[in-house]
C-alpha cells in the first residue's frame, strides 16, 4: 500500500516530474515506420507533450511541437518537403531540429529583417529501428536505441498499437506478474467458452530476479519442475516499460498521466529454411472497445490485460490496495523507479541505458528455446493472431500466403477459440 503522495509520484509523467524526468532518459517507440509512409504526419502525445512526427520527403524524419510558432496552427496538418514540415497556414517551414528555415511573405516583405532566424520550436530526435520510430524526449547526449536480438531473426513480424485509457505504471506492473496468466488469461477464457473445468495447472512457486536490462520472473506451476524453461530462463520485465516474451514484445509507453500507448511487436517464425526478407514491418490499430455493447473485448490475450488495467481505474489507487506474496515482482520494480528517479534528480545515469555502440549489437535477452520462439522451432501450422483483437484481413492473408508457399499450413481455427498458451506466451 502507497500513501497518496507517493502513489502520484509513480504515475505522474509530465516535464518535471520525478518519474517523467526518469522516462525521458529512455527511447520510446511512438510509431510504425510503415505510418508514415502511409501518411507523413502523424499527431502524437507523448508523457503529456503534443507533439507531431513527421517523415519529409527528403526521408528524414523529424518530431516537432504540434504548434507553429507563428499563431499557433496544428502542424500535424502541414505538409512535408524536401527538407522539413510546412504549416499549413501561412506556410512556415520547420526543419528536423526546430528551426524555421523558411517564412515565405516575411521573406519578401523584410528580408532584412532574417526574422526566421529567432524562431526555434521544440524538436526531439527520433531514430527507426525494428519497423518502428522511437523518440527521445531527455537531455543531450542521447543514450542508444536498444538493438534486442530478436529484431534480427528472420520471421513476420508485425506491429500492433492500442490506445489503453488508464496510467502507464499499472500497465508494466502486469509486466512482473506472473500468476495472472492463470486466471485472466487461462482460467477466465475457459470459462467464456462456457466451460467450468478443468482449471489450469496452478502456479506453486514464483521468482524475480534483476538483470541488466530489467527483471526476470519465474515460475513453477503444478505441472512444471525447477528444469523447466518457465523456472530456468523466466519472462521478461524489459525496464522501464516492457513486457518480453521471447518471441514479443509490450511496450506501454505514456501518452500523459491517464492514457498508454499499448505497442506491441511480434514475430512469428516462418516454416522453411530458405530466406525470408519482409520487405515492410506492417502494423495496425486494435480496437479494446466492441461498439455493440459498450464493454471491453475480451476474447484476445492482450484485450484481457487491458480489461484488468482500466479496471484498476484511470490512476490505480495504491492507497487502496492489499500486497501478497504474489506481488514481490510488483514492489521490487515499483522500489526500483522511485530510487532511479531519485537517481536521475541526482544527476545520475539511470539503470539500463546503453552508449557504447559495440556493445548495442543484438543484445541478448533471456530467451526461451520452446515455444516456437527460437528460430527453427517455428510451428508450420499457421495459429490465428491470440493476442489483439481484429487483425485486419490483409494481414492474415498475406501471413497465409507465406506459409503455404514455404510448405507449411493454415490452422482453421477462429481467433476467439485459439489456444491460449502459457509457454512462449506471457
Ligand atoms: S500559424 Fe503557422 S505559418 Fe502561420
Ligand atoms: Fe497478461
Amino acid at each position: 500500500m502507497l500513501s497518496e503522495d507517493e502513489n502520484r509520484y509513480l504515475a505522474e509523467v509530465g516535464p518535471g516530474t520525478p518519474m517523467g524526468e526518469l522516462m525521458r532518459r529512455y527511447w520510446m517507440p511512438i510509431a510504425a515506420a510503415a505510418e508514415l509512409e502511409d501518411n507523413a504526419t502523424k499527431p502524437v502525445r507523448l508523457m503529456g507533450e503534443d507533439l507531431v512526427l513527421y517523415r519529409d520527403l527528403g526521408g528524414k524524419y523529424g518530431l516537432l511541437d504540434q504548434h507553429c510558432s507563428h499563431r499557433r496552427a496544428d502542424l500535424s496538418y502541414g505538409y512535408v518537403e524536401e527538407t522539413g514540415l510546412r504549416c499549413n497556414y501561412h506556410g512556415w517551414l520547420y526543419d528536423e531540429a526546430g528551426h524555421c528555415i523558411e517564412q515565405p511573405f516575411e521573406e519578401t516583405a523584410h528580408p532584412e529583417a532574417n526574422f526566421k532566424e529567432k524562431i526555434l520550436i521544440k524538436s526531439y530526435p527520433v531514430e527507426a529501428k525494428a519497423g518502428l520510430l522511437w523518440a527521445y524526449l531527455g537531455p543531450k547526449p542521447a543514450p542508444l536505441v536498444p538493438d534486442w536480438d530478436v529484431f534480427y531473426d528472420q520471421g513476420y513480424k508485425q506491429i500492433v498499437f492500442s490506445h489503453v485509457p488508464c496510467n502507464w505504471v499499472q500497465c508494466q506492473e502486469n509486466s512482473i506478474d506472473p500468476v495472472h496468466f492463470e486466471w485472466l488469461h487461462s482460467n477466465w477464457s475457459l470459462r467464456m467458452k462456457g466451460s467450468t473445468g478443468p482449471y489450469s495447472p496452478t502456479h506453486l512457486k514464483i521468482g524475480f530476479d534483476e538483470f541488466d536490462y530489467g527483471f526476470v520472473y519465474r515460475r513453477i506451476r503444478s505441472d512444471t519442475t525447477e528444469d523447466n524453461e518457465l523456472w530456468t530462463v523466466g519472462r521478461v520485465c524489459l525496464w522501464p516499460n516492457a513486457l518480453y516474451t521471447g518471441n514479443h514484445f509490450e511496450w506501454r509507453v505514456p501518452i500523459d498521466d491517464e492514457n498508454t500507448l499499448s505497442v506491441g511487436w511480434f514475430l512469428d517464425n516462418v516454416p522453411g529454411e530458405e530466406p525470408f526478407e519482409q520487405e515492410r514491418i506492417p502494423y495496425w490499430y486494435s480496437p479494446i472497445k466492441d461498439p455493440q455493447t459498450g464493454r471491453w473485448i475480451s476474447s484476445h490475450v492482450m484485450n484481457q490485460d487491458f480489461i484488468a488495467w482500466v479496471g484498476q481505474g484511470t490512476n490505480a489507487d495504491r492507497t487502496q490496495e492489499h500486497l501478497g506474496d504474489s506481488d514481490r515482482g510488483v514492489i521490487m520494480m515499483r522500489r526500483k523507479m522511485v530510487e532511479q528517479a531519485q537517481l536521475v534528480a541526482d544527476g545520475g545515469e539511470p539503470f539500463a541505458t546503453i552508449r557504447e555502440a559495440d556493445l548495442n549489437q543484438k543484445v541478448r535477452l533471456p530467451r526461451f528455446a520452446d515455444g516456437g520462439a527460437l528460430p527453427g522451432t517455428a510451428s508450420r501450422a499457421l495459429r490465428p493472431f491470440t493476442f489483439q483483437a481484429g487483425q485486419p484481413r490483409a494481414i492474415t492473408e498475406e501471413m497465409e500466403r507465406i506459409w503455404v508457399e514455404r510448405g507449411g499450413s493454415v490452422a482453421v481455427a477462429a481467433p476467439s477459440q485459439g489456444p491460449i498458451r502459457l509457454d512462449g506466451r506471457a
